[in-house]
């Protein structure tokens, strides 16, 4: 007997991808139930303040219209966890944006037509959105994202870095940024007897449907989601959002099934934004390089209706040599959005100012930046002292270093002419920990020699599908045509959200631990009954375990760009990554994540941002013209290579996240490059032609 090769670490094509590429694949806007309306939602046009009048009377007698909904007249609910989700429940306008009322037609012209016409009335009262380092408002949380602690202190810092041979001091600035995801966020909900559905664009159907049921007080078998494809999230999905409970609403107001898909114009005021960040880091070290003293100092911005703190500071706890440290968050609450997750909360923005400070260090030193990184790997987690589970962060540098031809480089900075171009390079480490989450799955054997697995996972492009099947068909020793995979339904057994990069270790152990059960059961039965065999797992109560080792993946990048001395114009010439993350289970899909992310860390290093406007307290950005994603002229080859990492303390498959790390570290790479470029440290992101040009001289 021959056997198939092992499913698991080969390039498997995803599922669906024909269904993606002929638009056989249903997004959540793309069902229309018989009878359905269409909602358009109105954003609030002051900044602060309460509504006064909703005149609501005046766009009822517009064609088509059926209703309009707003605090006077919306179903009452439950308070949510969430306060975002609390809306159309009162008068109140937290920042300009917020919805203050919804728009059902019969069509979605007139739909919007109508909710342009509708007029709102306003007490406007003074706003605050901006956020400097000396606010006076500012604050020590408790937490910042993730749980974490919102100061640690190791040592004396104090006494430590006076005392240091060398001293970099240094502050790092971010604009805000909006995940934008090709898909707005989207829903169709419709009442069936006392039963809610609701097609929905997330990262997480389970977590929408709780959240619905505890909102509108009922059972959770009186709710389905169903997050069938999503067009992508970067973490703005991966919390339900206004527009499900908006839909649902309005199905429930109008007995008759709504869609609602948010404009893209109105998405940066409602659906999170990574928060603007100012950085203090100061490094203190010896003349070898090694640190001696650390400090990561983190003042960001939250809403009036709830904290969120972007964890800027948290992997200074994890990266450097650092015997007396000092990692902080403070946050003020301004009448602005709420922020939220975007791709990499915390790791992205923190890493940025981090891995530049070691770029100015590696310079006041005279040490290459790849030997100070590797001068400065820790044996164990500096705040924790744990060991590590794996660490290769000294092999992804020296193999990137390889690749990229980094042995040739000349560290003068300010000297590569080619034409009127400016040429430099940068190198920059990244780092994302190991999150994993309890889930549920089954599994299920037919006697026709297929197989069934079922588990609430979602795929928002990443090829979630793909790999659980991998998985499955690994265990069950069976080739991977005879696995079928049911995910994102909120009626399957019960996951978490594709977010945090956990996704496949969380789902993909239940997987295992379903299969495992099920390949047990078949060797009992000796087959397969006539009417099959099912095995169910929960991984509750492996995931609980505490583990003693600190579980992060690791990476390094390296970036080459051009500056244009006549236009000040940054232009990213090469990439390159090499990661450490695990198994890696599919090397088609996962080096399609971290080059993803790669491009995303161009966006935030050069193009992307989310500009504050004082006056109406509102994100300048509307649209995809005046925020610019890297559209593929900015993206030139992207590399993305991988160490073999066999890491026995994370989970059955071996393998860490892969989503997140590539926009980890890359701007930082992007940015140390400009320095060497152009002889100019420039600290605040993103690097636009107006911040480069004025130090750049044609002439010379
Ligand atoms: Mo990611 S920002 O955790 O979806």
């Amino acid at each position: 007997m021959t056997h198939p090769p092992p499913p698991l670490g080969t390039p498997a094509v995803r599922s669906e991808a024909r269904d993606k590429v002929t638009g056989a694949a249903r997004y959540a806007v793309e069902h229309t139930p018989p009878g359905c309306a269409y909602a358009v939602p109105v954003p609030a046009t002051v900044a602060r303040g309460r509504v006064t009048a909703v005149h609501a009377e005046e766009v009822l007698a517009l064609p088509g219209v059926h209703a309009v909904l707003s605090h006077e007249n919306a179903p009452r609910l439950k308070e949510p966890d969430d306060p975002t989700l609390a809306v159309l429940q009162n008068d109140r306008v937290p920042h300009r944006g917020w919805y203050v009322a919804l728009v059902v037609a019969d069509t979605p012209e007139n739909a919007s037509a109508a909710a342009e016409a509708l007029r709102v009335e306003y007490a406007a009262e003074e706003h605050d959105v901006r956020l400097t380092a000396d606010h006076p408002g500012l604050y020590t949380p408790q937490e910042a994202n993730s749980e974490v602690p919102a100061v640690r202190e190791r040592g004396d810092f104090d006494a430590a870095y006076p005392a240091a041979a060398v001293r970099v001091d240094a502050t790092y600035t971010m604009s805000a940024l909006h995940n934008h995801p090709m898909e707005p966020h989207a829903s169709t909900a419709w009442w069936d007897d006392g039963h809610l559905t609701a097609r929905d664009s997330s990262q997480g159907s389970t977590k929408v449907r709780d959240t619905l049921a505890q909102v509108f007080g009922l059972e959770q078998g009186q709710v389905t989601v169903v997050s069938e494809h999503v067009g992508g999230g970067f973490g703005s999905k991966g919390t339900p959002r206004p527009q499900v409970v908006l839909a649902a609403m309005a199905a429930r107001h109008t007995g008759r099934p709504v869609k609602l898909a948010l404009p893209r114009r109105q998405l940066a005021a409602v659906v999170g934004h990574r928060a603007p960040t100012v950085q203090r880091v100061r490094l203190g070290a010896g003349a070898d390089g090694v640190i001696t003293a650390l400090a990561h100092e983190v003042v960001t911005q939250t809403s009036t209706v709830k904290e969120f703190v972007e964890q800027a500071a948290v992997p200074a706890r994890v990266m450097y040599t650092s015997p007396h440290s000092r990692t902080s968050h403070q946050v003020v609450a301004l009448d602005v959005p709420s922020p939220s997750w975007m791709r990499a909360p915390g790791e992205a923005s923190g890493m940025y100012a981090l891995e530049s400070a070691m770029d100015e260090l590696a310079v006041a030193t005279g040490l290459d930046p790849v030997e100070l990184r590797l001068r400065n790997d820790p044996d164990t987690e500096p705040d924790s002292g744990k060991p590590f589970s794996s660490r290769h962060l000294a092999e992804c540098l020296r193999d990137g270093a390889r690749r990229f031809g980094w042995d040739r480089r000349d560290p003068r900075p300010g000297i590569r002419r080619e034409g009127d171009l400016l040429l430099g390079t940068g190198v920059a480490a990244a780092t994302y920990p190991v999150l994993i989450s309890p889930s549920a799955a089954t599994a299920h054997a037919a006697p026709d020699g297929t197989y069934v697995i079922r588990v609430n996972a979602t795929d928002i492009g990443t090829g979630a599908r793909t790999v659980l099947a991998q998985i499955a068909a690994d265990v069950l020793g069976a080739p991977l045509e005879s696995v079928r995979v049911e995910i994102g339904s909120s009626d399957l057994p019960a996951a978490p959200l594709a977010g945090g990069s956990s996704g496949t270790a969380s789902w993909g152990w239940s997987v295992h631990k379903a299969c495992a059960l099920l390949a047990e059961r078949l060797e009992r039965y000796d087959g397969v009954p006539a009417e099959g065999l099912t095995a169910a797992a929960d991984t509750e109560p492996e995931v609980a375990e505490d583990s003693p080792y600190a579980r992060h993946a690791f990476g390094a990048q390296f970036a080459e760009v051009q500056a244009d001395t006549v236009t000040g114009e940054v232009r990213v010439r090469r990439l390159l990554g090499v990661y450490a993350a695990g198994r890696i289970l599919n090397p088609r899909t996962a080096r399609s994540q971290f080059i993803g992310a790669m491009a995303m860390g161009i966006g935030m290093a050069l193009t992307e941002e989310s500009t504050m406007d004082p006056a109406f307290g509102d994100f300048a950005e509307h649209d995809l013209a005046s925020y610019h994603v890297p559209s593929c002229a900015d993206v030139p080859a992207i590399e993305a290579y991988w160490i073999d990492e066999d890491d026995p303390h994370l989970n059955p498959m071996g393998s860490k996240g892969i989503g997140e790390i590539g926009i980890v570290g890359t701007a930082a790479a992007i940015a140390n490059a400009v320095h060497h470029a152009t002889g100019a440290r420039l600290r605040d992101l993103p690097l636009t032609p107006d911040k480069v040009l004025p130090y750049l001289d044609p002439a010379s």
